[in-house]
């Protein structure tokens, strides 16, 4: 055989040995909830690790929810990682997603092994956010608008038509601000507060964090998002200025569960533990996710929100993490407010 035909051989046959390799690790069908520039690198980094091929689709946490309810005879997805907590813990009350205590779990902080014990251990927490608001600073300046440091500031007239939220039906994040507000408020005052804000609110967006994106590129003067989304657009060098409501916020315990009947069950197993290590959680801020995390020696990006700075509820996950509760108060959200959106 000649040199040319040596080399040829040579690589087809480690093309071979490539395909076999891939076809031997199998593949893992995941729905991530976060932003998409961290659902990418969790994706490239899983792969390039283990060589389990990811199929991955992004979806908001309340999408996630209905898509895996809808599918619960045929589940399409193995793993759900990322999104706020509460859709986590309405699924695994309806059995939707799988038991698994991972070896991982000694090394969690408390509120993520809280998440997975008030759960049967059918989903755990990956990471913690408080919940705010980010605002175009150049624009406030301009308009001569004083800066919104409480709930009250956002229903002043001169923001009309100058703030975003999302949608809570889709998102997690606005789910969130519904459950603070009720918690913080009483529920009627909640939805008489909610609908006077209708008045200021442009747009209801499906992704969480999309109201602030828009407030970056100066569409809107503000988004209700969790502060490390508004803290992201800041370090992308746009004019963000993140708040923590004056009154009182709630927040997140961002979770991951392995769906119930899930076709690659133990690469779903890999794939937990793995992202509930400390190396894997530590590089989330080179994707911009300033959120806190969950494993106790992952190291907390120098941007995070601190919770010790803000003034934190003691947001009761157990309640409105209830399907019940959850259906129950959209449904009122749909009737007094989405039905008279702008
Ligand atoms: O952008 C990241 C993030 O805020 C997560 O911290 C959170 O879990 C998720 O997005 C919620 O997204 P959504 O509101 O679209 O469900």
């Amino acid at each position: 055989m000649n040199s040319i035909k040596l080399i040829a051989a040579g690589l087809a046959a480690s093309a071979s040995l490539i395909a076999f390799n891939a076809k031997a690790e199998g593949s893992l069908n995941l729905i991530c909830s976060a932003d998409v520039v961290i659902c990418e690198q969790m994706q490239g980094d899983f792969q390039k690790e283990t060589g389990i091929s990811v199929n991955m689709v992004r979806l908001s946490s309340g999408e996630t929810y209905a898509k895996i309810r809808a599918e619960a005879r045929n589940p399409k997805t193995d793993i759900w990682w990322g999104g706020t907590g509460d859709p986590h813990l309405q699924a695994a009350a309806e059995n939707l997603t799988e038991e698994y205590k991972s070896p991982m779990l000694g090394e969690l902080q408390d509120w993520a092994v809280k998440q997975a014990e008030s759960a049967d251990y059918k989903t755990v927490g990956i990471y913690a956010g408080a919940l705010g608001w980010g605002y175009n600073t150049e624009i406030f300046a301009s308009k001569g608008w004083k800066e919104p440091k409480c709930w009250a500031d956002l229903l002043d007239p001169a923001l009309k038509g100058e703030i975003q939220m999302a949608n809570p039906n889709s998102s997690g994040t606005a789910y969130t601000a519904l459950g603070s507000l009720v918690q913080i408020m009483g529920e009627d005052e909640a939805y008489d507060y909610m609908e006077k804000l209708n008045a200021n609110i442009s747009q209801y967006t499906k992704s969480g964090s999309a109201p602030v994106k828009a407030a970056a590129r100066g569409e809107t003067g503000l988004g209700i998002v969790f502060m490390h989304d508004a803290v992201a657009q800041t370090a992308e060098g746009f004019p963000v200025k993140s708040v923590a409501p004056c009154e009182g916020t709630g927040y997140e315990i961002g979770s991951m569960s392995i769906v119930k009947g899930a076709k690659n069950v133990e690469n779903a197993k890999k794939w937990y533990d793995w992202a509930l290590s400390a190396p894997v959680q530590s590089r989330m801020k080179d994707a911009k996710s300033f959120q806190l995390p969950s494993n106790k020696s992952a190291e907390i990006p120098k941007e995070a929100p601190r919770f010790e700075d803000i003034k934190l509820i003691d947001y009761d996950f157990k309640t409105y993490g209830e399907p019940e509760r959850r259906k129950a108060l959209l449904e009122r959200w749909d009737r007094e407010i989405g039905a008279k959106a702008n």
